[in-house]
């Protein structure tokens, strides 16, 4: 099936690819391309609904600003051009653009709007979010000023008749708090979408590009148990089949039955060419005597390229790697459309001795509950789609000091135990990432009326959006009671349980 699609026209706008989501979850396909990287002519070719002109760092006046061809004003197609790129149809449309600090805004805003189609069952004073220096000073012949703030005195700005729109605000973010049905409006009302794209959609067309596109071709991928790796592996097999080789480098320094579950779930559930790699004990003899932790996670970096190395070169010729790169990745790369390399399962750009002809990344326009839905609709195990970040380097940066067996088995124990007792509690504790850690102290204890002496495990679990800041979870005292008890009594070794109640920042989620 064809669906109809809007073309986002990308002016190196930060929030880009959220506008992209955003339309997606109207149920509307859209393609986002640079700016630079179609033409006029193209567009009219391939019939697209709309166009949003996305924001972008620039002023339309610099020397060398990205712009377009004038003409696109006029080729019939509803235009929505967002902050920067209601600038440039100002600025290509004849009317004129201002610089002037004393009239810049940024954060939540309070827009003045005047009845208009593009402001359908928006309050006429409502909070939309700002941010720019620049403003529309004078709007282009035949478009009309539809909204205002105290500071601006065109915040938005549209043509009727040729269906053109540009508002000075972002629609996309949450804090405009109607910007989603201004983005309804314009797909839905202006545009004359239907809303028929599925995320169902997005897997069948990705399965028959690649099948297409990779006929016949080997395909690696480094396969780490993570939602992503796993979610590119389902749906590559869905294309390629045997073609797809997964390679999963069971480093020991897994959780609890980890190693099992993820052969288990792809091998054997999914008939997918998989490879495990079981190179425990040669991590395990790299990491003795070692406690820096910084050293610990480049043996562990290191030790994991040589070995998917060495596995891959027995394979012979391979045509692509694989990568899960999903769009955060992208974006904390800040390299927009470059190739970027996610620590550990994403390895292509570490792998020296083999030379791929494409790296392939079909996730890399989703954000991660995107991932997990098409996760879901693969038929991937709940456990894996919903499963909470874990670190490249495992346990090892979880065990405080030197990784020895005995104390990973302690840890593992521990981990399960209490991953078990918050998982009882179902979704209602809100805690995003929760662990345990053996720390390097011993304590004295008491069992029966014994004298014991040995390890303290401290347990840790954040609540959080995007694990760049994070709350330690308020967990309730029956969860941490039964977690301690179970630990101390199932769990031979462990005399002492702790809770760790530090946020992000100022300290880390990990404890190394
Ligand atoms: P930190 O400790 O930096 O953790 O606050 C933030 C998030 O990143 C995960 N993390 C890692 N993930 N390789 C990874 O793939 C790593 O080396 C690594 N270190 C931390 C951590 O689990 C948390 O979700």
């Amino acid at each position: 099936m064809l669906n109809e699609k809007i073309l986002i026209l990308d002016f190196g706008g930060q929030y880009n690819q959220l506008i992209a989501r955003r339309v997606r979850e109207l149920h509307v396909y859209a393609d986002i391309k640079p700016y630079n990287k179609i033409t006029l002519d193209e567009i009219k070719g391939k019939s697209y609904k709309g166009i949003i002109f996305t924001g972008g760092p620039n002023s339309v006046y610099v020397k060398d600003a990205p712009t377009f061809e004038a003409g696109i004003l006029d080729v019939g197609i509803p235009i929505l051009g967002i902050c920067y790129g209601a600038q440039l149809m100002v600025y290509i449309g004849g009317g004129k653009i201002c610089n002037a600090k004393a009239n810049s805004e940024y954060g939540k805003t309070l827009v003045k709007i005047t009845d208009s189609e593009l402001f359908k069952d928006v309050p006429n004073e409502s909070i939309f979010w700002m941010s720019h220096t620049d403003f529309i000073k004078e709007v282009p012949v035949n478009f009309e000023v539809l909204a205002s703030t105290e500071k601006c005195p065109c915040a938005a700005m549209g043509d009727a008749s040729r269906k053109l729109y540009g508002v000075q605000f972002h629609p996309e973010v949450t804090h405009s708090v109607y910007g989603n049905q201004l983005l309804h409006n314009f797909l839905f009302d202006i545009c004359g979408c239907k809303g028929d794209w599925q995320m169902e959609d997005f897997v069948e067309q990705t399965v028959s590009y690649y099948r297409k596109h990779l006929a016949d071709k080997k395909v690696l991928l480094a396969l780490s148990g993570g939602v992503d790796s796993s979610v590119v592996a389902a749906l590559l097999n869905k294309a390629i089949g045997k073609n797809l080789i997964c390679i999963f480098v069971d480093h020991g320094l897994l959780r609890k039955g980890e190693g099992d579950f993820v052969e288990e779930t792809f091998s054997k559930g999914f008939g997918i060419n998989f490879v495990r790699v079981n190179a425990q004990k040669r991590f395990l003899c790299l990491l003795r005597g070692i406690r820096e932790p910084e050293k610990k996670r480049k043996i562990i970096g290191r030790s994991f390229i040589h070995v998917f190395e060495d596995e891959a070169k027995k394979l012979g010729a391979v045509y692509a790697l694989a990568q899960g790169t999903i769009y955060p990745d992208v974006i904390e790369s800040g390299k927009g459309d470059s190739a970027v390399i996610k620590s550990h399962h994403n390895v292509g750009g570490m792998l020296a001795k083999i030379n791929f002809v494409e790296i392939i990344e079909p996730l890399r326009n989703l954000f991660k509950d995107e991932v997990r839905e098409v996760g879901e609709r693969l038929g991937l195990p709940k456990e894996l789609v919903w499963r909470q970040p874990f670190p490249g380097p495992g346990l090892a940066v979880r065990i405080i000091g030197e990784v020895t067996e005995e104390k990973l088995e302690l840890l593992r124990e521990a981990d399960a135990i209490f991953r078990e007792e918050i998982i009882k509690c179902g979704n209602d504790l809100q805690a995003d990432q929760y662990f345990a850690i053996l720390t390097d102290v011993c304590t004295v204890g008491v069992m029966g009326d014994m004298r014991s002496y040995g390890y303290t495990i401290a347990l840790r679990s954040v609540s959080t959006d995007n694990f760049m800041t994070a709350e330690w979870t308020r967990l309730p005292y029956e969860v941490l009671e039964r977690a301690s008890s179970r630990i101390t009594n199932e769990v031979h070794g462990i005399t002492r349980v702790v809770y760790d109640i530090t946020s992000k920042p100022p300290a880390t989620v990990e404890w190394e």
